[in-house]
């Protein structure tokens, strides 16, 4: 699953090309303010959080675990006493991030400072990054945050080494405290791990097993956001659309997404990401029967190319895709669709990358994450061999993100005159610009005379689309 800023095409799809969530302006639900609520100082904590949505979201849930042991929040790791990484190794890059964190903190290794590395690189890394930084006392992956409390009471006891690298775990992270960044939109975990193993994603790996989420326990934290003013959910798994409930109950993904668009308060339900294999009718009717459920759909293709999905052990073809995409078409109100693509994966030839296009065409997405392809400790295509150079992934990269670029140039131009309902999200330093987030999921930079409008709901008309965005003014 996809997070803004580290996603090439991003710009093609949100319309600041900046998260919204970090967006100029945007306000914070003060971290300090809880820590202040809960209990005397033991010290002050820096996160820093890489990757994925459901990072973020488990860096909420490890703030919510530091704020109710005494710890205070800071916005800069100079002014904290443990620091923390959470980390992302979906692509080479994005795992390289945190060595040079930690590079940095190398010349300062002997200043009572705690420093923790969390997430994927930790649970892929594991003692290495002991050797690779030894001022580093906490590596703990995903899959062992539900020991993060004992963890921590280690490393505070004084001990050096203090690992979590469990993943054959059948826990979910739970926790009576989570830090929001986000006062209106709630992320909430409903199914951890994945259990598909595409040749090229390590993740299987770093998150372990999948995991679901008991649906009272679901549907009860719903209730409470509602009650704390949270107004948008969005549910999150790296195969939301995978969910079984474990309980007696046993209801499937759509029911659970009918039964929170129930919890009273809640004006809007997404989730992401859907794996096309799991992606049923029962879905697109539910969305069909609540207008609460957003009209928007992240369904990773990865390739146009049977031969390539083979490859990557997707467990679809291109004609079953399609028909998930006419499936979700044939929806009575207008779904718009995402998706994620690798291009250079070992072994695509020219034809493949061909078929990858025309299915841009089929399709006409709203928007897409493209992405070179980069290989990645763990997984099995590490046994075939990465013989695409950089320059023509680079090259493929740039085609793909050409084509689609004029696909939404034409999309965004005939939304001109539309009304969309947002959530406004982003104040910006410009006078009277803000921006929020159509049901269908996108940004939209408008004008307004009127205050105070982050956190509501207004009608904005469209007035102009670029490729990369859409722009309009509140009407009345
Ligand atoms: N190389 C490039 N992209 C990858 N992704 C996952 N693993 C890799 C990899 N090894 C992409 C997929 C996935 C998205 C979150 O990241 O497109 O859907
Ligand atoms: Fe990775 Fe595939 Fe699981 Fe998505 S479905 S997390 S790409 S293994």
């Amino acid at each position: 699953m996809s997070k803004t800023f580290d996603i090439v095409l991003e710009r093609l799809t949100s319309g600041s090309g900046l998260p919204l969530d970090t967006g100029v302006g945007m306000q914070n639900a003060s971290a300090e303010l809880h820590a202040g609520l809960l209990g005397a100082s033991r010290g002050t904590f820096f996160l820093e959080t890489f990757g994925c949505q459901m990072n973020d979201h488990d860096s909420e849930k490890v703030a919510g675990v530091l704020l109710s042991r005494g710890y205070r929040q800071v916005e800069s790791p100079e002014s904290a006493s443990l620091i923390l990484y959470n980390t992302c190794s979906i692509r080479e890059k994005a795992a390289q991030k945190v060595f040079s964190r930690l590079g940095e903190f190398g010349l300062h290794q002997n200043d009572g400072r705690i420093i923790g590395v969390l997430g994927c690189v930790a649970q892929q890394e594991g003692e290495e990054i002991f050797k690779r930084a030894p001022w580093v006392s906490l590596v703990c992956g995903s899959a062992s945050y539900s020991k993060l409390p004992e963890l921590l009471a280690q490393v505070e006891a004084g001990n050096q080494r203090v690992t979590g690298l469990d993943n054959d775990t059948d826990e979910t992270f739970e926790t009576p405290v989570t830090r929001r960044d986000n006062p209106w939109r709630a992320y909430l975990t409903i199914i951890e791990g994945c259990d598909k193993a595409c040749s090229y994603c390590v993740v299987p790996y770093t998150r372990g097993p999948e995991r679901s989420r008991a649906s009272d326990s679901i549907l009860r934290e719903v209730r409470q956001l509602a009650e704390l003013g949270y107004s948008e959910v969005q549910l999150l798994g790296q195969t939301v659309n995978s969910y079984k409930d474990p309980t007696a109950r046993q209801m499937r993904f759509s029911d659970l997404l009918l039964a929170v668009a129930d919890a009273p308060g809640i004006r809007r339900v997404r989730f992401t990401t859907s794996h096309p294999r799991d992606f049923t009718q029962d879905i697109v009717d539910a969305i069909d029967a609540q207008p609460k459920l957003c009209n928007h759909v992240h369904l990773p293709v990865q390739s146009g190319s049977t031969r390539v999905l083979q490859a990557m052990q997707r467990t679809y073809s291109r004609e079953e895709y399609l028909e998930k995409i006419a499936m979700i078409r044939g929806a009575k109100r207008s779904i718009s669709i995402t998706t994620d693509i690798i291009v250079g994966f070992p072994g695509e030839a020219e034809e493949d990358l061909e078929e990858t296009l025309s299915l841009l065409d089929a399709v006409r997405y709203d928007g897409v994450f493209a992405f070179k392809y980069s290989p990645r400790p763990h997984t099995p295509s590490l046994k075939m061999r990465d013989t695409i150079p950089e320059e023509e992934k680079s090259r493929r990269l740039a085609v793909l993100q050409e084509k689609q670029r004029e696909i939404q140039t034409v999309k965004h131009s005939s939304l001109v005159g539309e009304t969309f309902e947002l959530l406004v999200g982003g104040k910006s330093r410009r006078e009277n610009q803000w921006s929020g987030h159509t049901s269908c999921h996108r940004v939209i930079n408008f004008a307004s005379q009127e205050q105070a409008l982050l956190g509501k709901y207004v009608q904005v008309s469209v007035t102009g689309g670029t490729p990369t965005g859409l722009v309009g003014e509140q009407t009345l």
